[in-house]
């Protein structure tokens, strides 16, 4: 991979006049998060110096005990876009709500929202392993001057303008997509730039990797049983390597550079699975084909899935195509 000397701010300024939408507004929103990035990366990396690890004492929505970085990184990133005046409407892991963003002038005339995991893998946060942010944008369905509502959230994943995550690994990564490909900055902490050190990210057609919490095996659908049992015979290229961090963003990041699939399926514990469609699997099935990979529920495209409600989960199997193709065809003929 070729690294240039190119920062994210100039890039975003050399590739507007590519977006969509050409306001500068959406230049601007991917800027906030580049920010609030770069604040949240400053505390992740001092957790263990400071008390900031361990358990905020509430429970989010989705019935999780918050982490206190869970309630830091998502004030961060909410705070940066509200302060900005840059988004019409935030909607986050961490809140029950979407929250409506009035701008100065009460007018009401930005044009996107944002939906957000303010920290992916939080569980990881107390041991010292990558965690990461999640972020999706779309343009707002309802006009420009009236307030924002459920319906602008509630959009299919293929409505998506942008999409991206922050990895805080052992170097510290965004990467995101404005549906022209796939391109990494790597942050520089001695200067607090975000570098291009990967550019036209592309998952292997395939891959030798399979992500998956096998602990769940037993209560796994047929179809996922019969894919884990391929991945582990041994035969031509097989068995597969097992790799499964438990935080999304950072299984993904992995699988998208070495070739691999991730399953979260659903189980007879969790019906729909456990990753939350709007703010994680929509933004990761946006890069994913942006990156030649795929994403998928089992059955169909992610992106064509038509939210009912802001929290609900899908099951997600995403990765390189060929094995998503195969894991897809094991659960056709379960
Ligand atoms: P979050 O920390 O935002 O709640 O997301 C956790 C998700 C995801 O990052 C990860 O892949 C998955 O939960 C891990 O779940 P298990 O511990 O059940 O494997
Ligand atoms: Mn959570
Ligand atoms: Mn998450
Ligand atoms: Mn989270």
């Amino acid at each position: 991979m070729s690294h240039t000397n190119q920062t994210l701010g100039e890039f975003i300024i050399e590739n507007q006049a590519s977006f969509k939408y050409t306001s500068g507004e959406l230049s601007r929103l991917i800027n906030s998060i580049r920010l609030a990035a770069k604040v949240v990366n400053h505390e992740v990396n001092k957790a263990g110096l400071v008390d900031i690890i361990g358990n905020a004492g509430d429970t989010n929505i989705q019935g999780e005990d918050q982490q206190k970085l869970d309630v830091y990184a998502n004030e961060k990133f909410i705070q940066t876009m509200t302060k900005r005046n840059i988004v019409c409407g935030i909607a986050s892991e961490e809140e029950d709500d979407f929250i409506a963003i009035n701008s100065q002038d009460e007018n009401h005339q930005n044009k996107y929202v944002v939906l957000i995991d303010p920290l992916d893998g939080s569980s990881n946060i107390d041991v010292n392993v990558s965690v990461g942010t999640i972020f999706s944008v779309y343009r707002r369905v309802t006009p420009v001057g009236t307030p924002v509502q459920l319906k602008d959230f509630l959009q299919k994943g293929n409505q998506q303008v942008a999409a991206g995550y922050v990895i805080y690994g052992t170097s510290t990564m965004l990467v995101y997509t404005t549906g022209d490909g796939v391109n990494g900055f790597t942050l520089n902490p001695a200067i607090g730039s975000f570098y291009l050190s990967h550019p036209n990210m592309e998952f292997p057609e395939d891959g030798k990797i399979y992500s998956v919490n096998e602990g769940n095996y037993i209560h796994f659908p047929k179809g996922i049983k019969d894919y884990i049992k391929y991945c582990q015979m041994e035969e031509g290229d097989r068995p597969y390597t097992s790799r499964y961090i438990g935080s999304l963003v950072s299984d993904f990041h992995r699988n998208m550079i070495k070739g691999g699939i991730y399953m979260y399926p659903k189980s007879s514990k969790n019906a729909k699975g456990k990753l939350r469609l709007l703010y994680e699997c929509n933004p990761m099935a946006f890069l994913a084909e942006q990156a030649n990979g795929k994403a998928s529920d089992g059955f169909s495209r992610i992106m064509d899935i038509e939210p009912t409600e802001l929290h609900e989960r899908v099951p997600f199997i995403c990765g390189s195509k060929k094995m998503v193709e195969k894991a897809e065809e094991f659960m056709r003929n379960a």
